[in-house]
């Protein structure tokens, strides 16, 4: 039986994933290249050095910067993307999340933030969302990025449940692999067709259910 929710932050919980995106386009315009809105979906989930990688590949620059170069571009990704979610507020909570939250801890199933953002507190304070979780794991706590199943396998161990007790909640297909590698069922945010791997599909939030997961998964 599921006695732990896993939850992905970006895209599954708040849809910052478009605020990631604006960041990159506006690095990649400044470097004199368009970064498509198809091009960011590679950067979901994936690690903010290896997300800069897939960027200046996409403008045919992946050997044109040292690693402190880098790092200083990076930095400024991340503050432009740390004045987006500075201005953040608890409407942007995804619909359906924080009512499927509460029925959780209602009900004494755990909650576990699994993500691999950085910037996980921040967001979370910004929408009073902290308080639900009983375990975070963020980018800062991490070495290996997704797919590998070190985020998860963390928040599974930080609950003290089993593998098998666990299910991931994701919107990005390095996310549902990482589930998958650490044993645990997945759940597939947003209906994209590259979540096809996930145990089940959920479009959104809006009137889930606790039965509802454990009829479909359990
Ligand atoms: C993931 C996002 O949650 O966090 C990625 O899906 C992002 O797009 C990654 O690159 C790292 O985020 P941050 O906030 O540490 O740059
Ligand atoms: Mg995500």
């Amino acid at each position: 039986m599921i006695t732990c929710c896993i939850f992905d932050l970006d895209g599954v919980i708040v849809d910052t994933a478009k605020y990631h995106y604006l960041a990159w386009a506006a690095l990649a315009r400044e470097l004199g290249f368009e970064f498509t809105p198809e091009q960011g979906e590679a950067t979901k989930g994936v690690s903010r050095m290896a997300s800069l990688d897939i960027v200046l590949r996409a403008g045919g620059l992946e050997e044109r910067f040292t690693p402190e170069e880098k790092e200083r571009l990076a930095a400024e990704k991340n503050a432009r993307y740390l004045e987006y979610i500075g201005r953040m507020t608890a409407d942007e909570v995804l619909p359906g999340v924080l009512p499927f939250l509460q029925e959780l801890k209602a009900r004494g199933v755990k909650v576990v933030l699994g993500s691999a953002s950085k910037n996980a507190g921040v967001i979370l304070d910004r929408c009073g969302l902290r308080p639900l979780f009983d375990h975070i794991v963020d980018g800062t706590l991490v070495s290996k990025a997704k797919p590998d199943p070190e985020v998860f396998a963390k928040g599974a161990e930080l609950a003290d449940e089993a593998p098998a007790a666990c299910v991931v909640f994701e919107d990005a297909a390095a996310g549902i692999e990482a589930a998958t590698r650490a044993g645990m069922r997945s759940v597939g945010v947003g209906g994209s067709p590259l979540l096809c791997k996930a145990t089940m599909q959920l479009p959104t939030f809006e009137g889930f259910t606790l039965e509802m997961l454990r009829n479909q998964i359990d």
